[in-house]
């Protein structure tokens, strides 16, 4: 029988009863000062241990550069007071954007990119008296690519579930390794081009299914980047190998990257043989000692496919997109989730901090459940997604005001996703309406033609 309910906790003991009739394992601490404990990442330090995650916001310039849109939402997240702000998918090259709207720096747009994080950083330390650290997303969106109006998929494997879905035919070509030789001088490029302009470090993205993710899990690939754990695992490492020597130590290097696909095998990686919903931790702690021996400072957890099946596996959710069905499980049996994934990823990368993640839709109790991670060593940052579209300032609450306004939260009902699958410009359509509620049915209009 399905568990699934949607948020309705009034007080901290609500949310701790609900907790113990579903045996569930997430921890609630009353103790908010811990956020102001700063991490230490590479060389450089985090004002605080609150960090905003990548969301794409589909509102770039044709040239991939920031739009107004675009520097309102980041102007939004660098005065909210987070210690770190994870900036977008930015795709390393053309044909591998998400959308013809998707975040790409290049040597052409790079002084507008300068100009744009300068603002951000004066606005932050006016603001806040500090600054957060930035780190710039890297992605080759893989099978997801669209970098004009239609689908234009660049995939590392064949999938029988997946391949269908973007028009593909057994036919289809498969990447080469001619190709990933080469994108990993555009992954070095795109770095170069970050540290020039003022970011702390990059991320190799390798989450969500996109390219990167779906070679961790391409058993069906011939050649060098398929097969065996040590041929899936190349393409990452190598990267990450090449982008260090280029950038040297004093430029953060961070990998967001999947554990667990919930896919099944031999397509999913992380996941049991036998049953794509069970976790099979092996390959991934594995995965984390490599890339922390390969120079990695930084790591964030993700999970599952947002374009597939179970997205609440990635954010769990109170109402799905449009078409979209009601998960089985209780949201927080799929915090309880990701929570986990993020414990067993920082006790194997050691020192290196990990950022959490799937803690929006805990809504006003979210501090608590990160302050509880945070003492036990879980992990080093709490990380805000959606919360960060509908309460950018939620950090400066917590630090200043020891709580999180109810009437502010995010109260995870997708329309922010929505907007994404309707290929418009995304935000925050319920606290942030007068701005998105217009977009959100501009389009949902073109969607429907
Ligand atoms: C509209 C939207 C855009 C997103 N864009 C990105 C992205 O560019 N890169 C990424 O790694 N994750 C992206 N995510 C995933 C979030 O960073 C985050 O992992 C997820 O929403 C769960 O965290 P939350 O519960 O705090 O929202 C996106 C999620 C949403 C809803
Ligand atoms: S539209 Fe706003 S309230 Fe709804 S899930 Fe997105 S951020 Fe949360």
């Amino acid at each position: 029988m399905s568990t699934f309910e949607k948020f309705k906790f009034k007080t901290l003991d609500d949310v701790k009863n609900k907790l113990a009739s579903l045996h569930a394992h997430i921890g609630l601490s009353e103790n908010l000062e811990i956020f102001h404990q700063r991490v230490k990442i590479g060389n450089k330090v985090a004002p605080n241990s609150l960090a905003v995650l990548p969301m794409e916001g589909c509102d770039s310039n044709p040239d991939g550069s920031p739009s107004e849109l675009t520097k309102r939402r980041y102007h939004r997240f660098f005065t909210g007071g987070a210690g770190l702000a994870w900036f977008e998918a930015n795709a390393v090259v053309v044909e591998g954007k998400a959308n013809p709207r998707a975040m790409m720096i290049t040597d052409e747009n790079m002084e507008s990119f300068k100009a744009f994080l300068k603002e951000c950083n004066e606005m932050a330390e006016k603001e806040n008296g500090y600054r957060p650290l930035s780190i710039l997303q890297l992605t080759h969106s893989g099978r997801y690519s669209r970098p004009v109006e239609k689908p234009a998929p660049i995939i590392a494997q064949h999938d029988p579930l997946l391949d269908p879905r973007v028009g593909l035919t057994e036919d289809s070509p498969v990447v080469t390794d001619e190709y990933l030789d080469n994108l990993i001088g555009h992954y070095v490029h795109a770095a170069l081009l970050a540290k020039e302009v003022g970011f702390d470090g990059i991320d190799i993205k390798a989450c969500h299914r996109y390219l990167v993710s779906e070679l961790l899990a391409s058993h069906t690939r011939e050649g060098k980047y398929g097969g065996s754990f040590e041929n899936r695992v190349r393409f990452l490492l190598e990267t990450i190998k090449a982008v260090r020597e280029a950038v040297g130590e004093d430029f953060i290097i961070a990998s967001r990257f999947n554990v667990f696909d919930a896919h099944p095998y031999p397509y999913g990686f992380g996941v049991d043989k036998d049953d794509s919903w069970k976790f099979d931790e092996e390959e991934p702690l594995e995965l984390v000692r490599l890339m922390c021996k390969a120079g990695v400072d930084l790591l964030s957890n993700s999970a599952g496919n947002p374009y597939f099946s179970h997205p609440e596996v990635t954010r769990p959710f109170d109402s799905p997109t449009i078409g979209g069905e009601t998960p089985d499980e209780h949201p927080l049996i799929s915090i309880e989730r990701l929570f986990g994934f993020t414990r067993k990823i920082q006790e194997a990368a050691g020192e290196v901090p990990v950022i959490g993640n799937g803690y929006s839709w805990l809504r006003e109790f979210a501090p608590n459940a990160g302050a509880f991670n945070l003492e036990q060593g879980h992990i080093k940052m709490v990380g805000m997604g959606r919360s960060s579209f509908a309460y950018p300032n939620a950090p400066k609450d917590i630090l200043n005001e020891g709580a999180m306004d109810p009437k502010k939260c995010c109260i995870a009902c997708s329309k922010c996703t929505q907007i994404m699958r309707d290929k418009g410009r995304t935000g925050c359509v319920i606290k942030d309406s007068e701005l998105y509620i217009p977009l959100y049915w501009e389009a949902r209009e073109n969607a429907s033609h």
